[in-house]
């Protein structure tokens, strides 16, 4: 039987991993927000990772409704699973949005002229539109911006970090499954 504490240390080096690689299936994860009394999710690209205090981190615009959902209950979840390890790891988080300050434009002298793109819609997210729009200004539909156009994304960039307060990992296997939760610096099996 493999060590809890094994699995968790290898985990968390997949997920610092997956940063880096978008092929390891821990870059994108799904992060779930409430909306009043709904639950919301979608799927982001993990940013980065911390460890002591352990956060996960992620970009969004700051128009869209996952922030302001965050901005009205910091409370949300997020979700990974590595389909051919059969791998699922579950966070209980809270959010800290940063937005011009620091940390935001820190982040954001390091975003792709491509990605910085996406923060350039002329659009909120999620607004109605008439027609198809993608949501990146017309003239950098199939080019990326220069440097000094860029600037104008940062006025809608957030970069998120969630504090993770609590990890619940499923490890699937054909001779019986192992799932344990870490939290408060404990690590503990509970009944897969
Ligand atoms: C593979 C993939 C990666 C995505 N990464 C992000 C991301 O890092 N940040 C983000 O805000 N939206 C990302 N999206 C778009 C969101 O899933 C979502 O459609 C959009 O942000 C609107 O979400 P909201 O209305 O809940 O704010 C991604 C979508 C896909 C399919």
């Amino acid at each position: 039987m493999q060590n809890i504490k094994d699995i968790y240390d290898l985990e968390i080096n997949y997920l610092i991993e997956a940063v880096k690689h978008a092929s390891n299936p821990y870059h994108t994860f799904v992060l779930s927000t409430i909306n009043e009394n709904f639950p919301e999710t979608r799927t982001v690209v993990l940013r980065d990772v911390s460890i002591s205090p352990f956060k996960i981190y992620f970009n969004a615009d700051y128009r869209s409704n996952k922030v302001k959902e965050l901005i009205e209950n910091k409370n949300s979840s997020a979700l990974f699973y590595d389909k051919d390890r059969k791998v699922q790891v579950r966070m209980k988080c809270t959010a800290i949005i940063n937005f011009q300050n620091d940390i935001s434009l820190k982040k954001w002298k390091g975003t792709a002229l491509q990605s910085r793109k996406c923060y350039m819609g002329p659009y909120a997210p999620s607004t109605k539109l008439k027609d198809w729009h993608p949501n990146v200004p017309e003239e950098f539909i199939d080019s990326n911006p220069t440097l000094e156009k860029s600037q104008k994304g940062y006025d809608n960039f957030a970069h998120i970090e969630l504090t993770v307060l609590e990890l619940d990992i499923l490890k699937l296997r054909y001779n019986g499954h192992i799932r344990f939760k870490v939290e408060n610096e404990k690590i503990y099996h509970i009944s897969p």
